[in-house]
């Protein structure tokens, strides 16, 4: 088959793959193997024009930005803290919903201008502080951040919440909301250009399954 013919989604791996399957298969696209079991990192589908491939969740958009997989799944603070270049969003999956945050010590109050902040989204964080007139020393980790309040390491965080059950389970709570997070579709411009025949059915695929899932959640 010619490369303009055939097409390959990147898929995160972890919490948003469980999410990102079910869509993929009401849109018609299921992997011939179990993805979840595999330890094959490219899978044939049912669809013979449609490979896919799992990431680590920061690669996907690298992937995508080179053209080497035309489409991908990645969550939003992936995209706001990895500015990747020639990547459009043409749909939002609604799926892996949670918050980017601040938080910090239940009760404490944070300087006024000028903290300590512990995060792995520095990038995300240097903006948003800037923004706010804090001066923010920033301090990267690659996880775990709630313990750097607890240890004295930070006077704030940046992080995701969800249930905010982490924050409570280690005294802490949020304090601002940076940004609402969900995962996006997204694609390569050229491709989108190139393949849009074969691409244009896929997204069309998983707009609707979005608009159904939404439904059903409304409904229960
Ligand atoms: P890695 O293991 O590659 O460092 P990770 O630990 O961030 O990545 P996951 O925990 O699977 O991987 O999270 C992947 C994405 O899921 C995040 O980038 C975010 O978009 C979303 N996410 C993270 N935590 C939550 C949560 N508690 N609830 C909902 N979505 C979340
Ligand atoms: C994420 C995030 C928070 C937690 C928030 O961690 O980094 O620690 O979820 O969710 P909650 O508000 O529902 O408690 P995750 O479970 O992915 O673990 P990790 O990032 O440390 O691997």
């Amino acid at each position: 088959m010619q490369q303009q013919d055939s097409m390959v989604i990147a898929l995160s791996k972890g919490r948003i793959l469980d999410d990102t399957l079910p869509l993929l298969a009401q849109a018609g696209i299921e992997p011939q193997d179990d993805i979840r079991k595999s330890r094959k990192l490219i899978f044939d589908t049912n669809r013979p024009e449609v490979r896919l491939v799992v990431l680590r969740a920061t690669d996907v958009p690298t992937y995508v930005s080179y053209g080497v997989a035309d489409l991908g799944v990645s969550g939003k603070d992936v995209l706001l803290e990895n500015a990747a270049e020639n990547l459009c969003e043409p749909l939002d999956l609604e799926i892996a919903k949670c918050r980017l945050m601040t938080a910090g010590i239940k009760g404490h109050v944070p300087p006024r201008r000028r903290r300590r902040v512990a995060t792995k989204f520095v990038n995300v964080a240097r903006q948003y502080y800037a923004a706010n007139g804090v001066q923010a020393d920033l301090i990267k980790l690659y996880g775990g951040m709630e313990l750097a309040p607890l240890m004295g390491l930070a006077e704030e965080i940046v992080d995701i919440v969800d249930t905010g059950n982490t924050l409570k389970a280690n005294g802490l709570e949020a304090r601002e909301l940076i940004a609402d997070i969900s995962s996006r579709l997204i694609a390569n411009q050229a491709a989108m250009k190139m393949k849009y025949r074969i691409l244009a059915p896929v997204i069309e695929g998983l707009e609707q399954a979005v608009v159904a899932r939404r439904r059903q959640e409304t409904a229960t």
